[in-house]
């Protein structure tokens, strides 16, 4: 049901759902150790409304950061989300507190205007991605191929959320199967409820006053993360009868991620829902049965089986992925080492209003 929020909401274009402060949090977390000395972007976010702007803007010390840039679209649409209706877009630059109150104040933000409508495509979104180090936001879901391939072409790091459908792209599995660009920690249960004036069609116990319930969305990342690197526990022995090979490839059949067994080194397909727990010193990604398998889905004894990823298993000390791929991950020892920031982030306030102490009106 919930998708069928997001497919109406493709389908008229409507991009206009905001990600919790408290979901941002769960997220980034995990990535700290990044965010130090750089620059980072948001570039899809109206300040007003965005909590990314918050996060960055609250923690800015606490993360280390050198510069916060968070660019405004002007919306095309003013129906949709009545705060959002900027005459003109603009873009915000912060460089940290400076009165020491732990508050970015209006007087330390300095608002620029764009001479067009602050499309992340735009010459002038351009010069300010090339600034950037890393790239946080949520960016329109009916632009996530175009998005994705600016910040390929740029060389950009980022954390950014998606849909899992964009697994399938044409232009994103590759990435992933290249190992630049993975799914991050995700949303608890693989739905979020993004903060929306769109209609929620989420059952009474999903749904959340002034929400929307998404299922399917992930972050997508690359960025390191431990999680990443953790091997999936493997406790299955591999036998004919419960590892079929498909009818029209030479690969066994894996119903569920948990089930891929141990003892197995050949080419297997497993749910879409592996790239969860994929570790790339553990599995090698070889393919998805769509775009791998010429004969169309992949079918067992006759029976059609839903779209797979295939893989194989690395051989440690063989073909596992080289440490020299990875230096900055594993100490001498082998061990992987996660430099942690020296002070703890604060708890933010789940209510973004609480953090909307300062008026930032468009003009
Ligand atoms: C899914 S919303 C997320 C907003 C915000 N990043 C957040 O998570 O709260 C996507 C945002 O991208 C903006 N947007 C749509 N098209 C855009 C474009 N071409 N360039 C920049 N931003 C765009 C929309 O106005 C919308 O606010």
């Amino acid at each position: 049901m919930a998708n069928k929020n997001l497919n109406a909401a493709k389908n008229a274009k409507k991009d206009e759902f905001y990600t919790q402060l408290v979901d941002i949090e769960n997220e980034l977390k995990h990535y700290r150790q990044h965010f130090k000395g750089k620059t980072v972007l948001c570039n899809c976010d109206d300040p007003r409304v965005s909590n990314f702007f918050h996060y960055f803007s609250y923690n800015f010390e606490q993360l280390g950061l050198k510069k916060l840039i968070t660019t405004c679209y002007k919306n095309q649409n003013r129906d949709l989300f009545s705060q959002n209706d900027c005459e003109q877009a603009i873009w915000l630059e912060y460089y940290g507190d400076k009165n020491n109150n732990r508050v970015p104040d209006p007087e330390e933000i300095g608002i620029h205007y764009f001479n067009g409508d602050g499309d992340f495509r735009s010459q002038e979104c351009i010069e300010l991605l090339k600034e950037a180090d890393i790239v946080v936001t949520n960016p329109p879901f009916s632009l996530f191929r175009e998005y994705v391939a600016q910040l390929m072409k740029y060389g950009k790091k980022f954390v950014i959320v998606g849909h899992q459908n964009a697994i399938h792209y044409k232009e994103i599995f590759p990435l992933i199967k290249e190992n630049k660009l993975w799914l991050g920690y995700g949303f608890r249960g693989g739905a979020a409820h993004f903060i929306s004036k769109y209609e929620d069609v989420a059952t009474a116990g999903n749904h959340k006053e002034g929400m929307i319930r998404v299922s399917g969305v992930n972050w997508f990342t690359n960025l390191e993360i431990q999680k990443r690197h953790e091997d999936l526990i493997l406790y299955r022995q591999y036998s004919h009868e419960e590892y079929p090979k498909y009818d029209n490839y030479d690969a066994i059949n894996v119903n569920k991620t948990t089930d891929i067994p141990l003892d197995y080194y050949g080419v297997m397909g497993v749910p879409i829902t592996f790239l969860d727990k994929y570790n790339p010193e553990q599995f090698e990604i070889l393919g998805t049965s769509t775009m791998d398998m010429s004969k169309g889905a992949p079918y067992v004894g006759g029976k059609r089986i839903y779209e797979r990823i295939l893989i194989r298993r690395r051989q440690y000390g063989a073909d596992c992925v080289p440490q020299s791929e990875q230096p900055h991950l594993r100490d001498a020892d082998g061990s992987i080492q996660y430099p942690m920031p020296d002070t703890t982030l604060p708890l933010a306030a789940e209510d973004p209003e609480t953090y909307n102490q300062t008026d930032r009106s468009c003009k």
